[in-house]
């Protein structure tokens, strides 16, 4: 097996219901956070993170996100007649970067989703990013993964420990440290609080080893009916250990409307042009909330 990771796989064909009306038409991983939409933190992570190659899950309603990676060549004379090097610079950066795109043409779940790229994927391992989890991107958390995934040679998946009550939106894990990782001993998808056996919850970033495929292909509907990653990953487990680290950073759900809220507050008061402002207004509208 090819050892380093250089695929990254992109979930991006879920309908988004929690959005709703906004993501009637449009892709919920085109959500612009600041100036920067869902799905491109995603991808600047992994690049930070040494990885190349993206291959993206769409379905229905998603070509904005081809035409986004996409060249912009008139938008591009354009900024550079007026001399915008700076927004020409950023609209470019990505333009030499690999994408492939492959259509779920039903939205059978995770699982399903990912094994849609079993072809492209060969016998390598290969990162998952989903972009509705978005890690503040100055904290490293694809390479830390990498690392582990590198000494450990097995596959990692991102952990948070999350409010007891909450633990039926997420996969849960059980495990135990080894150090400073948890070695994890089962994974169940989207529990009742009674059932749930911890409650640290599987994030939206996964380093995977590719015999995670043929599990998929024969995986039947878990959780919601859809064919749950978390349930192929409890197969795995079986054949290989399987790793999980606790995220150091902040992490928001950006598929939910307070934590997208949330995001954007933090994330443009790290922004140079917005912070001063929007510092200002924050503690001025404090003040004046009951
Ligand atoms: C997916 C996974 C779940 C994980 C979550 C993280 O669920 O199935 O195991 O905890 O992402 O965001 P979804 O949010 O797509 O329902």
């Amino acid at each position: 097996m090819e050892k380093r990771i250089k695929k990254v796989i992109l979930p991006a064909a879920g309908l988004g219901t929690r959005f709703l009306p906004a993501t009637k038409a449009s892709p919920k991983e085109m959500l612009p956070i600041v100036d920067k939409p869902l799905i491109q933190y995603a991808v600047e992570e992994a690049i930070n993170a040494g990885m190349e190659e993206f291959i993206i899950i769409t379905g229905k309603n998603k070509r904005t996100i081809e035409d986004h990676f996409d060249a912009a060549y008139r938008l591009e004379e354009k900024l550079k007649s007026s001399g915008k090097d700076k927004l020409l610079e950023e609209i470019q950066k990505l333009n030499d970067v690999h994408f492939a795109y492959i259509r779920q043409k039903t939205a059978l779940g995770l699982g399903h989703a990912i094994g849609c790229a079993s072809p492209f994927v060969n016998n390598e391992p290969f990162a998952v990013i989903l972009s509705d989890d978005v890690i503040d991107p100055e904290y490293p958390l694809l390479e830390e993964m990498a690392k582990i995934f590198y000494e450990k040679d097995a596959p990692v998946i991102a952990l948070q420990e999350v409010p007891k009550n909450e633990v039926n939106r997420y996969g849960i894990i059980k495990g135990f440290k080894e150090g400073d990782i948890y070695r994890i001993e089962d994974l169940v998808e989207k529990p009742s609080i009674q059932k749930a056996p911890s409650n640290l919850a599987i994030i939206g970033r996964y380093i995977l080893t590719p015999d995670i495929f043929q599990i998929l292909q024969n995986l039947t509907p878990g959780a919601g009916g859809e064919i749950q990653l978390t349930d192929a990953l409890k197969k795995l487990l079986k054949k290989r250990p399987i790793y999980g680290y606790l995220i150091k950073g902040e992490r928001y759900d950006a598929g939910d409307k307070l934590g997208f809220i949330k995001a954007t507050i933090d994330l443009a008061l790290k922004n140079n042009e917005l912070s001063e402002g929007l510092k200002e207004y924050i503690i001025k509208k404090a003040r004046s909330i009951k």
